[in-house]
């Protein structure tokens, strides 16, 4: 079965790691379902100096080299009507890249008062996989009880930190490498990743 996958962008740093896992998932056959922040369109459109006045053109501009082997659907994270908002909406789960501590706060304590959460929320509740590429440096207590909540409730807590030891060249091959740590996570096999004893 093809994958269906439900990716959330929050407002914290680390936007070069949604826009690297976007561009693998894009060369994968399946159903992809986007849902940006408000502060997530923001701080991406920021740190990346984002063509287009929209997450959409956004998310277009990445497609522009070569077209997509997926479906792309980008939701409104205030539109409670989305599919990805009930749980009878099947998926193969949701990565929320970047999570800022605001949204783990919201999904640790199942607090949906916007579509992310609300998403977080069912696909916990449905048991499927729910990565969380949190950032925040350094951590309080109240963020690392929320890491706790959320990992206790079933999420895979999965913290922005690419690491050296596969001696990356660049920004984008670290970034690249924690997307592909990433699709791991839901059992998508990216050909071509460095890993340690290949
Ligand atoms: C440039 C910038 C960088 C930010 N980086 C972080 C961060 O790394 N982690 C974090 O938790 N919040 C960060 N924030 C604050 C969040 O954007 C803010 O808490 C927001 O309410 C998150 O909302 P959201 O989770 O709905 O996107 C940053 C804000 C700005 C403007």
């Amino acid at each position: 079965m093809k994958h269906r996958i439900v990716i959330g962008i929050t407002g914290a740093s680390g936007s070069l790691y949604a826009s690297k896992l976007l561009q693998m998932l894009f060369t994968i056959p399946g159903e992809l379902h986007l849902v940006a922040s408000d502060m997530g369109w923001k701080v991406l459109a920021h740190e990346l100096q984002a063509k287009g006045d929209s997450f959409s053109q956004f998310v277009q501009s990445l497609t522009d080299d070569s077209p997509p082997a997926t479906t792309i659907t980008i939701h409104d994270d205030h539109d409670f009507f989305a599919p990805v908002a009930s749980g009878s909406f099947r998926t193969s789960g949701m990565v929320i890249i970047p999570c800022s501590m605001k949204t783990l706060s919201a999904v640790a304590t199942g607090c949906s008062d916007d579509l992310i959460s609300r998403a977080a929320d069912v696909t916990l509740k449905e048991r499927r996989p729910l990565v969380l590429v949190t950032r925040e440096t350094p951590l309080s207590l109240i963020h690392l009880k929320n890491m706790c909540a959320a990992a206790e409730a079933g999420a895979t807590i999965m913290p922005a930190s690419p690491g050296f030891y596969n001696r990356p060249l660049s920004i984008d091959a670290m970034a690249e490498h924690m997307a592909g740590r990433i699709l791991d996570q839901l059992g998508i096999d990216i050909p071509g990743m460095a890993r340690w004893g290949d």
